[in-house]
């Protein structure tokens, strides 16, 4: 196992009516004026907002709201929190939503402490920022695991590029299963291939020796897939959605990285994907993921064959390539099943997009099992279309 440090700043509330148990405890230790940010109004519909809201005001809260946070945020949006931020004196963020309010709000929270661009900052100064305003996350969509980490995933518009930036961690998080309930079920589905995909991702980087995270893991990957399989037959199984909500936060937490050197090659080609045409990002995932270990298990056959047998149950063929390759199958099969896309045109991604530019602007991982090229990326693309 590589050497590792880890610690872990966000505290968890999980289940039924989560918020009102814990909310105003939590909102206590905070400042007086509060920004609520959220996305294009979901929370207004299904009630979350107002529950919220009325518990921010029996905390005597000011409430300065920041809405329209759109999915894959851009940096512009997250310009315009930090200015909002400075302007009213904010002492805390709380996120309400996804991967999305939660990303944007962890970059407000560090550029609203700076005096530089927190961009050119990270990206090309490779400093990350140590001062935040306080931020808590209330998830209302599981997937990206956003809530328990630092890591954000932001769109440059200008740049063409989207990329993960270091902001802040929540100080806490609040996962109430019962608040992804009107979710529609395309997104669920999105989102826990995202949830599957992070663990995929972590488990075939490196090492691939023998480790308590990937044993982990493995857990992990089985439990994502069967719950996805319920709640595709009863789509408001509680414990089916509060067992994909955990295994979001535990896919992104750290816990199964431990001692890795993670993959991730399939996350930089969809990001850049991402920038290119404003994708859904587990949809994209689903597409990539087949095609790209079709293309890189020969060099990590031993992994891709394990991954065979302990996730997806089957027993071993002649050769370990043969097993490695029947494990691919059995993902791209489940794909099918589940009723993703698998390819960019069920997407609604055109002809136009410039493959090339993605190709070239992708970010090659040292965790990959084989070091690709600009050349290999461009391949990958276009077999996905
Ligand atoms: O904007 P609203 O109206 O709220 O609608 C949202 C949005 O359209 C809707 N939604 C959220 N809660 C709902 C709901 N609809 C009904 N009922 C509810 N309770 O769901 C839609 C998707 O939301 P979004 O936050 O965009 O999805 P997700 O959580 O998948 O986040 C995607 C973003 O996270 C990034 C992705 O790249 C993408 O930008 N990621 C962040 C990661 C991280 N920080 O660790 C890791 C991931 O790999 C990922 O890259
Ligand atoms: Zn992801």
């Amino acid at each position: 196992m590589n050497n590792f440090t880890f610690s872990y700043p966000t505290k968890v509330y999980f289940g039924k009516n989560a918020a009102a148990d814990y909310l105003p405890t939590e909102l206590a230790k905070y400042g007086d004026t509060v920004m609520l940010a959220f996305g294009g109004g979901s929370i207004k519909s299904n009630g979350i907002y107002d529950e919220i809201t009325a518990i921010l005001k029996n905390a005597g809260k000011t409430v300065i709201e920041f809405s329209g946070i759109m999915s894959n945020p851009t940096y512009a949006k997250v310009q315009q929190g930090a200015g909002l931020v400075r302007e009213k004196g904010v002492d805390f963020i709380l996120a309400v939503g996804g991967g999305s309010v939660i990303d944007c709000c962890k970059i407000i929270s560090a550029q609203a402490k700076l005096d530089c661009d927190i961009w050119d900052m990270e990206l090309n100064q490779r400093k990350i920022p140590t001062e935040f305003i306080p931020m808590g996350a209330i998830v209302t969509v599981s997937g990206t695991g956003s809530e328990m980490n630092s890591g954000a995933v932001i769109t440059n518009e200008e740049k063409k590029i989207k990329c993960g930036l270091v902001g802040a961690s929540a100080s806490f998080a609040i996962l109430d299963p019962e608040y992804t309930m009107t979710v529609p079920m395309k997104q669920v589905i999105s989102g826990a291939f995202d949830t599957l995909s992070h663990a995929m991702e972590t488990y075939f980087g490196k090492p691939d020796s023998n480790n308590l995270s990937d044993d982990i893991n493995e857990a992990v990957m089985r439990s994502v897939i069967v719950n996805i399989r319920i709640l595709l037959k009863e789509p408001q199984d509680y414990n089916a959605r509060s067992e994909l909500m955990w295994a979001s936060a535990m896919a992104e937490n750290g816990i199964l990285k431990i001692g890795k050197i993670t993959d991730f090659q399939a996350h930089q080609i969809e990001h850049q994907l991402g920038a290119y045409t404003d994708c859904n990002h587990g949809q994209g995932l689903a597409v990539i993921h087949p095609v790209l270990y079709r293309h890189i298990y020969k060099s990590g056959a031993a992994r891709f064959a394990r991954f065979a047998r302990n996730v997806w149950g089957i027993s071993d063929k002649n050769t370990e390539e043969e097993t490695a390759l029947a494990g691919i199958n059995a993902l791209a099969d489940f794909i099918k099943e589940i009723g993703m896309p698998t390819t960019f045109a069920e997407m609604g991604i055109g002809e136009n997009v410039d493959l090339k530019a993605v190709a070239q602007s992708t970010n090659i991982t040292a965790g990959c099992c084989k070091k690709l090229t600009a050349e290999e990326i461009l391949e990958i693309l276009n077999e996905c279309k």
